[in-house]
């Protein structure tokens, strides 16, 4: 393995047309289809066949929109369609795969034995990226004999409209493998943020979380009702929505997990879920994807 070589890189992004995601999720659904949208052949892979039904569904009602409004022409849209399959086996497709990106459950040992099996499955050349924000690529990294093609790769919900990625080594993670990462944010028509070293919830969940644990603080104190803090956020602010709304469209569990996640890294106690969020949690009320969280969704 040759971390620093030039023509790995040219090699590496020259190669790479068929892309697989592993997870059939809103993050997975989303960022498959930003990569059909720019030219790749994308394969979802998911244990779920009824979350790849919702998977393919949704894709194509954001993909049709997305033509509706002139944003893509309907012929684009079609042919970006037709790039995008689907398998409840990911490691079948990963062996013919030029990159794979890992939007599954922020599960450490789930994540670890995925790398495991795609490491086995993947051609040796192929990058294995995760999406992941709080399980950084140094702790899969050594599920895999290829360290250095393992880097997090992090998009933004919704990936279809939010630009930014965010993409960071692991102390392995060769510059070959960093500079493919930054030319596919580049074909995705997205805007690459470099992390130098990893730091559990990266760049922007770091800004967002700080915000987040602040309103959660002012409603658990009854300064404010959560509706009056997001008003604050988006008018006095003028955030696109306030901290509520937002982790309501995360996901409740997404948020509930990633903190958990966060905590079993350092164990400070500091970093467990909110006890309003674990309550939401319990209560099974997951944000927009079930109809309530914070708030009520009719649909
Ligand atoms: N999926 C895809 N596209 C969506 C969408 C969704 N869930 N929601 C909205 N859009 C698109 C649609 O194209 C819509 O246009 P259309 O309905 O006319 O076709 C367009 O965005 C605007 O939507 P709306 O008019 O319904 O509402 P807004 O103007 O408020 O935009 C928003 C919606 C883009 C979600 C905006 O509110 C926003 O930017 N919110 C903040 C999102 C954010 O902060 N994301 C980061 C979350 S943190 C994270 O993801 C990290 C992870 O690790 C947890």
């Amino acid at each position: 393995m040759t971390p620093d070589s030039t023509i790995d890189t040219i090699d590496t992004i020259d190669t790479i047309d068929d892309v697989l995601v592993v997870g059939a999720g809103a993050m997975g659904t989303q960022i498959g289809a930003a990569y059909a949208l720019a030219g790749y052949r994308v394969t979802t892979g998911d244990l779920a066949p009824e979350a790849l039904d919702q998977s393919r569904d949704e894709a194509q009602r954001r993909l049709r929109r997305l033509a509706e409004k002139g944003t893509f022409s309907r012929d684009e849209v079609d042919s970006a369609l037709e790039r995008m399959m689907y398998t409840t086996d990911s490691l079948e497709a990963a062996r013919t795969t030029d990159f794979v990106l890992e939007a599954a459950v922020e599960r450490i040992d789930i994540k670890r034995q995925l790398f495991a099996d795609l490491d086995e499955a993947a051609p040796e050349h192929v990058i294995l990226a995760t999406n992941s924000s709080t399980i950084p690529s140094s702790l899969l990294m050594d599920a895999t004999a290829r360290p250095d093609r393992v880097c997090n790769m992090h998009f933004f919900n919704p990936a279809l409209v939010m630009n930014c990625v965010e993409v960071v080594r692991n102390p392995q993670t060769s510059d070959a493998t960093v500079e493919a990462a930054l030319g596919m944010v580049h074909r995705l028509g997205k805007q690459p943020v470099r992390l130098n070293k990893e730091i559990p919830g990266f760049v922007a969940n770091r800004l967002l979380g700080a915000l987040r644990n602040e309103a959660l603080r002012l409603e658990a104190d009854g300064v404010a009702s959560y509706q009056d803090i997001d008003v604050a956020a988006r008018t006095a602010l003028g955030h696109p929505m306030g901290p509520f709304e937002l982790m309501d469209l995360v996901g409740i569990d997404v948020s509930y997990l990633i903190r958990l996640s966060e905590y079993e890294q350092s164990g400070d106690p500091a970093d467990l879920p909110h006890p309003s969020v674990q309550k939401l949690y319990e209560q099974g009320r997951y944000g927009r994807k079930n109809g309530r969280g914070w708030y009520e969704y009719t649909s």
